[in-house]
């Protein structure tokens, strides 16, 4: 039997270049070799995104993106958190396994904690308990689909690592595999795409180059990337710029061969090596675009499709919640 990979995508906004090659390219190659469960974690996103008609927006874009890279629907099993009510059973028997010291050693508490004594305010200030418990119903999405590998970007293993905590604790608890203990998969090789000022690319700096931006827009944000002041006959390292770090994730091998010996011999100017930039995004980006608006026009077939996902994921779910039952006493 194939291995089982899942990995939850959190709607909390538009998707971007950092996205596309950190997280969805990663996550489709593994969906070749793996039995793929890829869902859209609506309910993670509901503890920050309260704005119901952006929420919604959110999910359909984000899902419509995911199938406009590439994502096979038949082939990976694709559906909504929400759809699950099973998840939700789950996370409240895992509630009863999961110490609450567990919960106040998760980075993502600690650190809104952190944020909170800097500003000399009440440590638990703007924290809400589905932030607290966030792990937990992580947990959840994980341990009900008797996943093996989670591909998750670093700032994601902990909770992988709680995850895999609070399962044995369930299988010590009854002298049995209730729930299979999974790994988590980070991809080492993926480097950090920068964003437009050179910081790492993150829809929170306002730094980022959307997926889906149409051809004017991606140009205009490609101009406005930051560069030094370096003249049009200075030679160029192409290793220090940010421009040439994000051609090499878009051009070939010989392309990036040739734009380096330019870099290198001067004679171009940062005007020149944006505009070629553009060139090389927009090849690759502008069938995925096409798809996109596509999905996006016809929304009622986007929903069929998370839908059917739901109802082939839902009897897989409701299987581990049986056993768990069963093994508690609770049949
Ligand atoms: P953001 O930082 O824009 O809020 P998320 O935290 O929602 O992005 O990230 C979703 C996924 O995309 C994660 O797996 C993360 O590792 C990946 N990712 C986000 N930004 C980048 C980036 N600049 N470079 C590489 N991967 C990224
Ligand atoms: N917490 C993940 C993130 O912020 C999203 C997520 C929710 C997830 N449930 C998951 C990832 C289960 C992997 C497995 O990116």
């Amino acid at each position: 039997m194939k291995k089982i990979a899942l990995t939850g995508i959190k709607p909390t906004g538009i998707l971007h270049i950092g996205n596309y090659f950190g997280a969805i390219k990663p996550a489709l190659a593994l969906a070749q070799e793996y039995d793929a469960r890829y869902f859209i974690a609506d309910y993670h996103a509901l503890n920050t995104v309260k704005n119901a008609q952006e929420l919604s927006a959110n999910i359909r874009e984000v899902a419509a993106g995911w199938l406009a890279a590439g994502l096979d629907p038949e082939r990976v099993i694709f559906y909504r958190q929400s759809s699950i009510p099973e998840t939700f059973e789950l996370t409240a028997l895992l509630t009863a396994f999961t110490s609450k010291g567990l919960m106040n050693r998760a980075h993502a508490y600690k650190a809104a904690v952190q944020d909170n004594l800097e500003k000399q305010d009440d440590p638990d200030a703007g924290i809400n308990m589905g932030l607290f418990t966030y792990p937990i119903l992580m947990a959840a999405d994980i341990l009900l689909f008797d996943s093996d590998l989670v591909p998750v970007g670093k700032d994601q293993v902990q909770h992988v690592e709680m995850a895999q905590d609070i399962a044995q604790s369930v299988n010590f608890t009854y002298k049995a595999d209730i729930l299979k203990v999974p790994q988590a998969a980070v991809q080492e090789s993926v480097a950090v795409v920068p964003g437009l000022d050179g910081r790492k690319m993150s829809k929170s700096y306002g730094n980022a180059i959307p997926l889906f931006a149409p051809e004017k827009q991606l140009r205009k944000l490609i101009l406005r990337i930051v560069t030094n002041s370096q003249g049009i006959e200075e030679p160029k390292d192409p290793e220090t710029s940010q421009i040439f770090l994000l051609y090499r994730l878009f051009a070939t091998a010989q392309e990036q061969e040739a734009l380096a010996k330019r870099y290198r011999e001067g004679g171009m100017g940062w005007g020149e090596a944006k505009e070629e930039l553009f060139r090389v995004i927009n090849r690759e980006l502008s069938p995925l675009r096409t798809r996109f608006e596509e999905i996006m026009a016809n929304p009622a077939a986007l929903d069929a499709t998370l839908a059917r996902g739901a109802d082939r994921a839902r009897p897989i779910a409701a299987a581990t919640v049986r056993r768990f039952r069963k093994a508690a006493g609770i049949d």
